[in-house]
């Protein structure tokens, strides 16, 4: 657990652990989040002129229904704060697919996906206020994979920003399971914040439980949780 006196200087830290990583293995394989925590962790990268020709990414999660070029989608929050600004080969990006005719083979295929691309190197996690991670709520099986799931009335009241108001909110959404998190070699956990205190303390000092999902991490060889002062502050 490092924690910092700013999210600039937290988020710096995950900065130069991915350019490491894509120094030293150019075919690297990075797992990637979205919300509001790493948007500064894409600023931060897309201004270090790094080599990601070689690299593959997948991201946690998507909503169902919500088209890959509308502005709510996390497709489009991938390409505006990341993908555009990078020398990422196209065929190596990856996201679930929110518009599946046939969810649970797309959630098969994209597990698939992610071994025969030799699994995820370091994956980039951002926590829920009720301590989801991917989009992971409550009650989730610790064991879980790339699946549907749908979302608490909790996270669809934080997520409504994005929204314009909570009924526009998914209710359903696609997520790469704990047990699909859990496998990536590296996990990389940013949380800024007083409203993430609680659910931090809880994932790192708590016991490992589905009520809070990021608590499993504890049992994860290689985790590092990057925090500023505020969201460490119940530790
Ligand atoms: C969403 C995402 C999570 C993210 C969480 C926190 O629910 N699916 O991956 O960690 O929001 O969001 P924020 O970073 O905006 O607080």
């Amino acid at each position: 657990i490092i924690i910092q006196p700013t999210a600039e200087a937290a988020t710096s830290i995950a900065a130069r652990m991915i350019a490491g990583l894509l120094e030293e293995k150019p075919a690297a394989v990075l797992g990637l989040a979205t919300g509001s925590t790493p948007l500064k962790l894409y600023g931060q990268l897309t201004r270090m002129e790094l080599d990601w020709s070689g690299a593959t990414t997948f991201n946690l999660d998507e909503y169902v229904g919500v088209p890959p070029d509308h502005p709510t989608s996390y497709h489009h929050f991938m390409r505006e704060h990341l993908f555009r600004h990078v020398n990422l080969a196209p065929e190596r990006i990856h996201l679930p697919d929110g518009l599946a005719p046939d969810i649970p083979s797309c959630c098969r295929r994209y597990e698939a996906e992610i071994r025969a691309a030799g699994g995820i190197d370091l994956q980039v996690l951002g926590i829920g206020t009720d301590g989801h991670i991917g989009f992971n709520e409550p009650t989730s099986s610790l064991a879980s994979r790339t699946r549907i799931k749908t979302l608490t009335p909790q996270t669809r009241r934080d997520n409504a920003r994005f929204f314009g108001s909570e009924e526009q909110v998914p209710h359903h959404v696609i997520t790469m399971g704990i047990g699909t998190i859990m496998d990536a070699r590296h996990c990389v956990l940013l949380a800024f914040g007083e409203k993430k205190a609680r659910a931090i303390a809880q994932a790192a000092e708590g016991p490992i439980t589905a009520m809070n999902p990021a608590s499993a991490l504890q049992q994860h060889p290689r985790v590092t949780f990057l925090l500023d002062e505020p969201a460490a502050s119940e530790l």
